[in-house]
Order: structure tokens, then sequence, then C-alpha cells
């Protein structure tokens, strides 16, 4: 089934970077067979977040696996100039490719080398961004999805930030029904029903899987929260 399907459900999405890379692999598998059907992927380049993270190379390496059993990667890209990857991502099995409004100068050339590459196309927003800015941004780019982020991008394993919350209202109220809205950073049983509440639904989790030993119940608890 094609990403255009999986984009308007409600899902959780696993973030690999918060994954045991000595068995990243394992993982992937693992999630599958629980019922995973979005990985989410981050790269990070060292300018626009402070890590350098992983990329096209890793992302190979999962690609086949993961489209083979139906399911779809949703690539992050906390970078500088990231339409210079989109070949690399496209090339690699990326499905969708989501960039910060705050990395690029000429948005609708970004949003259309993503589409000449056939890859979905995602905008990113930064906690201290405008919700507004950005809804209306997304809508005049094209973007299928809105991703809200919940802590400041960068690193796995930070607390949520509960002001996302009036972001997202503010984000759902301007954009279009095809807009999606997804929100990454913090995610947990705790809050994950309040973000869909706002009007999220496709919720980003990386420690909050990857933290615990049994990443099938850990996932599953997070769906069940969405009941
Ligand atoms: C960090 C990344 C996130 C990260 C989320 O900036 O964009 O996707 O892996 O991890 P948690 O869910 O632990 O906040
Ligand atoms: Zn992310």
């Amino acid at each position: 089934m094609a990403w255009n399907d999986w984009i308007r459900t409600v899902e959780v999405e696993p973030s690999l970077y918060a994954a045991d890379f000595a068995h990243l692999g394992e993982q992937v598998e693992i999630l599958m067979h629980a019922g995973v059907k979005i990985f989410h992927f981050d790269t990070g380049d060292g300018h626009f977040v402070e890590p350098i993270t992983i990329g096209p190379i890793v992302l190979e390496s999962i690609s086949q696996a993961i489209h083979a059993a139906g399911g779809v990667i949703d690539c992050h890209l906390m970078t500088e100039h990231p339409e210079k990857h989109f070949a690399a991502f496209a090339k690699a099995g990326g499905d969708s490719v989501t960039v910060h409004y705050e990395a690029c100068e000429d948005l609708p050339a970004v949003a259309q080398a993503a589409r000449a590459q056939k890859l979905q196309f995602g905008l990113a927003f930064k906690p201290e961004t405008s919700a507004s800015s950005a809804a209306h941004a997304a809508i005049s780019s094209g973007a299928n999805i809105l991703l809200c982020m919940s802590i400041e991008p960068g690193y796995s394993g930070q607390e949520f930030m509960p002001e996302a919350l009036d972001r997202i209202r503010t984000a759902r109220a301007i954009l279009p029904p095809e807009v999606h809205i997804q929100v990454d950073g913090g995610i947990g049983p705790d809050n994950i029903r309040g973000v869909r509440e706002a009007g999220a639904s496709l919720f980003v989790a990386g420690s909050s899987i990857f933290a615990h030993e049994d990443l099938p119940q850990a996932y599953r608890r997070l769906v069940q929260e969405l009941g």
C-alpha cells in the first residue's frame, strides 16, 4: 500500500533515532510484527541541529525489508539545504521528506524538488516558530503533513513541551482536512491522547518505545491510549 493511504490514518511512528543500532534490523522486524506501518527516520546534519545522526546509508539498509512488509519510512530532515539530499533519500527508499520551515528560503522550490523525486512532502516547525505562519506555509507549498515539534529538534529523550498543544490547535484551525498534523518530541502514554484531542493524527515516539525492553508492549501501550 502506498504512503498516501497511511497518511490519512491515525498512527504511532517509532522514531529509529532512539533504536539500538547494533540491532536495528531486528528491532524494525519486531515492531512490524507488532503492527507498525510507518517508521520515522531522523537526519541531523550538525548545522541545523547540533548532532549528526543517521542518513541515506542507514536508510538503505532497512528500507527494502520495511517496504516488503507493506510499511513506509517518513524522513525528518533536520538539515540546512534539505533539497540537496532528496535524490539520495529517494534512492535509499524514503517515502516522504519533511523539511524545516526555518531552513528553507524558497519553500515552493523545495516542495517541487521533493515532488520531482516522487516523495511525499512535509513541513516541520520548531517550538519558537509561529504555528499560524507554518500552517499557511504548509498550505501554500502543498505539503501533505505539518510536523509540529514538541521539543527543540536535535535529540531523543527530551521532555514534551505542553505549550505544543495550543500550537497544534492553532494549526489545525487553519489547515484544510487533507493536511495532516504530525507531532514529534516527548510523546508517551501520558500525553498522546491530549495531543490527539488537540488535532494531531501522526505521533512520533522515540524513547517511549525504544527505552523499553519489550518494544511491542511499549508500542501497543501508545496505540491503546489512542483507543
Ligand atoms: C529529535 C527527533 C525525534 C526524536 C524523538 O529531534 O526529531 O524524532 O527521535 O524522540 P523522543 O520521542 O524520545 O522525544
Ligand atoms: Zn523527528
